[in-house]
C-alpha cells in the first residue's frame, strides 16, 4: 500500500510555529514519526512538503495512477485554494484532511474548509497523532 502525504504553506516552519497550537515539533521530526508510524503499520509513505501552490497540485496529479491514499494537511490553503480542491477531486483513492490544530475553534476563517466534503475523513486539533490516525483509517480502509 502506497501513501502520499502533503504538507502545505508554512509547514516547513512547523518548529517555530506556536507549539501550543502545532504541538511543538520540527517538520523532519514529524516526517520521521509518520514513517516509523508506516512501517509500523506496514505500509509505504512518502513525505512531501511545499510553499508553491502549483507544486501541490502537481502532486495531486502525480497521485491519481499511483497511491492507494492521500494524507493532506495544506495549511491555510485549505480555506481557499480551489485549484488544490479540484486537484483532489480528480484522486479516487481516499484523502484524508489532517490539521494540527483545532481549526474549528479557532479564527472564523478557519472554520472552514475547501476540501472538507472530498476528504474521507478529517482529523482535527490531534497535533501530530492526527497523522497517526490518518495512516491507520487508509490501511484499515485498503484492507477491507
Ligand atoms: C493548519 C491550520 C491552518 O489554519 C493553518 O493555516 C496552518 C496549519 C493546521 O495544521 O492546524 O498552517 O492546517
Amino acid at each position: 500500500m502506497q501513501i502520499v502525504v502533503l504538507n502545505g504553506v508554512n509547514l516547513d516552519v512547523l518548529g517555530r510555529r506556536d507549539p501550543e497550537l502545532y504541538g511543538g515539533l520540527s517538520l523532519d521530526e514529524l516526517e520521521t514519526r509518520i514513517y516509523e508510524w508506516a512501517s509500523r503499520l506496514g505500509c509505504h509513505v512518502r513525505c512531501r512538503q511545499t510553499n508553491s501552490e502549483g507544486e501541490v497540485v502537481e502532486w495531486c496529479h502525480d497521485a491519481l495512477d499511483s497511491v492507494d491514499g492521500v494524507i493532506v494537511n495544506p495549511g491555510a490553503w485549505t480555506h481557499y485554494s480551489y485549484a488544490i480542491r479540484d486537484a483532489l477531486e480528480l484522486v479516487e483513492a481516499p484523502v484524508v484532511e489532517v490539521h494540527l490544530s483545532n481549526v474549528d475553534e479557532r479564527e472564523e476563517w478557519r472554520r472552514h474548509s475547501v476540501i472538507a466534503d472530498l476528504a474521507a475523513k478529517r482529523v482535527i486539533g490531534k497535533g501530530p497523532d492526527g497523522y497517526r490516525e490518518a495512516l491507520e483509517f487508509l490501511v484499515t480502509e485498503g484492507r477491507r
